[in-house]
């Protein structure tokens, strides 16, 4: 169905490694990442998590983009390039996204980080975002459509105040990170591609406190809000089953 590559059982245990190797570099990112690291520190722990773990990194060169990690602080919604003059202070809240390849399969996950102590409406925004994408998961079994998926972001959030970005969509991932079907963070419900068993969706809600419009800084990348407002973000790869939806980028299933 347009494109859309089902994989089998074998490739979502590939697909399932290449994802731990994401969420334990995304745990060593979380470790390191406290008031006064810079996002450039981040992304040698990265580099250096992804060698031990003899994996390559997707981002590195995708299109011209020069880093392992993107490191998007506040305001800057994704795809924020580490630098060594953008050091975290008390309050900020991060989002680290990261992909690697493990034999031939792509992960890709992301979090929101909150640094040091947070006000209570940052924490907010970074909570709704995390559940949001959570909602979603949910809504990866077979017979729902890809619409019913991106329903569950936006009426989450929006019922909260939030808006969600539509300039940018999750993906299908696998043996490439990008691979059809585009998964928007938006409905309408019922619409859609059906989910089957086989599809694996990278889903990454990215939502706004304040009007969902983007802007794209000089350096091609840095995706900021144009009200200047914080914007929080997560991602898992997912992989629709028999027995419902499997979160391959997370550690911990039980
Ligand atoms: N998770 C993002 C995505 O799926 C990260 C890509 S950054 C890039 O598009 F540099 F590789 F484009
Ligand atoms: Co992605």
């Amino acid at each position: 169905m347009k494109g859309i590559e089902l994989k089998t059982a074998a490739q979502i245990a590939k697909l399932r490694e290449a994802n731990l190797v994401v969420a334990d570099v995304l745990d060593a990112i979380a470790a390191a990442a406290t008031v006064g690291t810079s996002t450039w520190d981040l992304e040698i722990v990265a580099r250096r998590r992804l060698k031990e773990l003899a994996a390559e990194p997707a981002f590195l060169g995708y299109r011209g983009y020069p880093a392992v990690l993107c490191a998007s602080v506040n305001n800057v919604i994704v795809h924020g390039i580490p630098r060594r003059d953008v050091v975290l202070k008390d309050g900020d809240i991060l989002s680290v996204d990261f992909g690697a390849f493990k034999n031939g399969w792509c992960g890709d996950s992301a979090r929101t980080l909150l640094i040091g102590r947070v006000s209570e409406k940052a924490a907010a925004l970074v909570e709704a975002t995390r559940i949001s994408l959570e909602r979603a998961i949910e809504q990866c079994v077979p017979g729902n459509r890809l619409g019913d998926v991106g329903w569950a972001v936006q009426s989450y959030v929006e019922k909260r105040g939030y808006s969600v970005v539509e300039q940018f969509s999750g993906h299908g991932i696998g043996r490439h990170m990008h691979e059809p079907p585009q998964v928007m963070n938006y409905g309408p419900p019922g619409r859609g591609p059906r989910l089957s068993v086989g599809m694996v969706l990278a889903i990454e809600p990215m939502v706004n406190e304040g009007g969902p419009e983007a802007v794209i800084e000089d350096d091609g990348w840095t995706a900021v809000t144009k009200d200047g407002s914080l914007s929080a973000h997560f991602e898992h790869s997912v992989a629709v089953t028999d027995n419902g939806p499997l979160v391959l980028s997370r550690a911990s299933h039980g």
